[in-house]
């Protein structure tokens, strides 16, 4: 495959970005997008000039480093995929492909498609640790968890913190990633001492970090690579008006 590529470079956090041309030949309908971003690096550092900087670790789908907007859309053209995943095998020969970092007041450009996702770790970090001592592992095994809790906390924790969800808002928002993050614990036994004052504290730290709120649109939901369910934001905003009426602070 012979494809035209779009590609924002941007030197480093102050500097302006713009779209570059570049071609990429010869691509294999079997590369990975990121492989097929290698092949086009290994060109561009031959010719003496600065690859292409973009964000990966895994490529396996389960880290959450790689992300990069792929004609407009996160992660690219395939549900539940991540761009680490994506086969140049839905792309067909001639097409021009534009490539851009996350976009959002709260992931800053770093350079390139690389953006800083720290706020991320910060809202986790805003979530504390569970005061349960569960024991040792067969102990914390010990412990009944209801299957139908069990599913649905395996479901909310497949998030693997990637940003499509914010990049994909029109506001945004970060709501899907908390609601996941709160969720995985708020449902299981062992999270339930800390279940209404997590919530609040992780909130006030998405507001600080300048992410938008939710307006129902749904295109996190639908860009997601591990497809999580708005529900998480409903259970969230229920657990959060349960922690008002609690009068819930966050050091409690
Ligand atoms: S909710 Fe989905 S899109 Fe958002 S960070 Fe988690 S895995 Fe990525
Ligand atoms: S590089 Fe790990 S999810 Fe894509």
């Amino acid at each position: 495959m012979n494809l035209t590529l779009h590609v924002w470079r941007q030197k480093d956090a102050k500097a302006e970005g713009t779209l570059t041309t570049y071609v990429a030949p010869d691509i294999s309908p079997d590369m990975s997008f990121l492989e097929m971003l290698d092949v086009v690096n290994e060109g561009l550092i031959e010719q003496g000039q600065e690859p292409i900087a973009f964000d990966h670790d895994c490529r396996e789908g389960i880290c959450g480093m790689c992300g990069m907007m792929i004609n407009g859309v996160a992660h690219g053209p395939e549900r539940a995929t991540t761009a680490c995943q994506l086969h140049m095998r839905h792309f067909r020969d001639g097409d021009d492909i534009t490539i851009e970092p996350w976009r959002a007041q709260a992931f800053p450009v770093i350079k390139d498609l690389v953006v800083d996702r720290s706020a991320f770790d910060r809202i986790v970090a805003a979530g504390g640790f569970i005061s349960v001592s569960t024991g040792g592992a067969p102990d914390a095994n010990a412990i009944p968890v209801p299957k139908a809790a069990a599913d649905q906390a395996m479901d909310a924790a497949a998030c693997i913190g990637c940003g499509a969800c914010v990049a994909a808002c029109p506001n945004a928002s970060a709501m899907l990633f908390v609601a996941a993050k709160v969720s995985h614990l708020g449902l299981l036994p062992q999270g339930q001492p800390e279940r209404y004052s997590r919530v609040v504290s992780m909130i006030e730290v998405m507001d600080q970090e300048g992410f938008g709120g939710c307006t129902n649109i749904g295109e996190c939901s639908a860009v997601c690579p591990k497809e999580i369910s708005m529900d998480f934001i409903a259970r969230m905003n229920r657990d959060l008006l349960v922690a008002a009426v609690k009068g819930k602070r966050i050091d409690e």
